[in-house]
């Protein structure tokens, strides 16, 4: 199962970019000493404009209209030249604030400006600095491990390939590898039925915001009115850790806290699998934001990385009649053959069960031995 994590991009920016920041850490010269407020707030302008706004579109949400020439540093100034300390940048979008010069400075550069205004295909015709620009812009600050980018337009449709991604890496895997799809695949596929599009599912948790286009909404569980009148993929929610506060005062609470939603990963895990739902991958927010910025422990985050890396479960037995399951067929063939080139025989039964039946002379050394080499079989996996 694989698992996605989105992190807004300013802590990543900041948390893995420090080098990169220092040289943007200068406030801008001309930002105002403090907050001013000449208005009513909204002010009038900002009333005509809404007016005028709400006469072509849905402008339910709009708070202030913002005058971008002015806005500096970290205050914004409104239509009616109302001045504001923003801490909510644009919702987290802005790490280093208004009209930050350096930023100025490259849309003024004539190269820069070329590969804008001439809207690059960059599937089909990237430019010549393309893998260039990848290399010191992304992966000059990507998380460590991750070597390769996929550019998208937003964090909707980042989570919406993430989806499409963990999806054929899952079926790929169920097929044992590279192999051509079935006439029956392809047939289905365009009817949108089973086996070209599968039954495959993805797990997020109670308060997450993942996005609002069509599949990213199924996994959105924060408020009812994201979610209303559309149709949704029946998918897995599970719930996510609500501590009490101070942390220091309440660990042990919190603890069983985390315990308690594991415990239910598990379970709607295996729900769904037995519903024929299989959960292809979780997605999960380092913090939850939109739901309510509720944080979690490093211990629930190892924790459920180790439960989606779970390739068996259902661990059974009585004396020597001993069984435990892999998540399919293919994934219980291969363990059984791996296991052989390793080591050990062993065999299968059913539809996805190891099964053990080792002699009565089997001792715990034995055992030890099974294990080391199924441990190294399933890390291999
Ligand atoms: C965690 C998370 N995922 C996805 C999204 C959707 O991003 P966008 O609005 O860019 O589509 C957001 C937006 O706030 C977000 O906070």
């Amino acid at each position: 199962m694989l698992r996605i994590f989105r992190q807004p991009f300013t802590k990543r920016f900041l948390h893995q970019g420090e080098k990169h920041l220092k040289s943007f850490s200068t406030v801008a010269q001309a930002e105002p000493k403090k907050p001013d407020i000449k208005t009513s707030v909204p002010g009038p302008k900002t009333e005509a404009l809404l007016k005028e706004l709400s006469s072509l579109q849905q402008a339910g949400s709009v708070q202030l209209f913002a005058d971008y020439d002015k806005c500096i540093g970290n205050y914004f100034v409104d239509a009616d030249g109302n001045t504001f300390l923003d801490s909510f940048t644009q919702i987290s979008s802005i790490p280093v604030g208004y009209n930050h010069p350096e930023l100025l400075k490259a849309f003024e550069d004539k190269h820069s400006l070329r590969s804008l205004v001439n809207r690059p295909a960059l599937g089909v015709f990237p430019a010549v600095d393309w893998p260039q620009k990848l290399k010191s812009v992304l992966m000059a600050v990507a998380p460590q491990g991750l070597d390769a980018v996929t550019t998208m337009m937003c964090g909707s449709c980042s989570n919406e390939n993430a989806y499409k991604t963990v999806f054929m890496w899952y079926r790929l895997k169920e097929r044992g590898g590279k192999v051509d799809f079935s006439p029956e695949e392809m047939a289905s596929c365009m009817v949108n039925q089973p086996p070209g599009s599968p039954n495959l599912s993805i797990l997020s948790f109670k308060g997450s915001f993942h996005g609002r286009t069509f599949g990213a909404l199924s996994t959105t569980r924060s408020k009812p009115i994201h979610k209303l009148d559309c149709p949704a993929f029946d998918w897995p929610v599970a719930p996510f850790p609500r501590y009490k506060y101070p942390l220091n005062q309440f660990e042990s609470e919190n603890h069983a806290e985390d315990n308690k939603c594991l415990e239910q990963v598990a379970d709607t895990i295996e729900k769904y699998k037995m519903k024929g739902c299989p959960v292809a991958g979780v997605i999960v927010e380092p913090i939850q934001s939109e739901g309510g910025d509720y944080e979690a422990s490093p211990y629930f985050f190892q924790k459920l990385q180790k439960i989606c890396q779970n390739v068996i479960n259902s661990v059974r037995g009585r004396g020597t009649f001993l069984a435990f399951n892999a998540t399919n067929t293919q994934c219980r063939d291969k363990i059984v053959a791996d296991l052989k080139t390793n080591g050990v025989l062993g065999g299968a039964c059913g539809e996805n069960s190891v099964r053990l039946r080792p002699a009565l002379v089997f001792a715990p050394k034995h055992a030890a031995i099974y294990l080391d080499i199924l441990r190294k079989t399933l890390r291999e996996i």
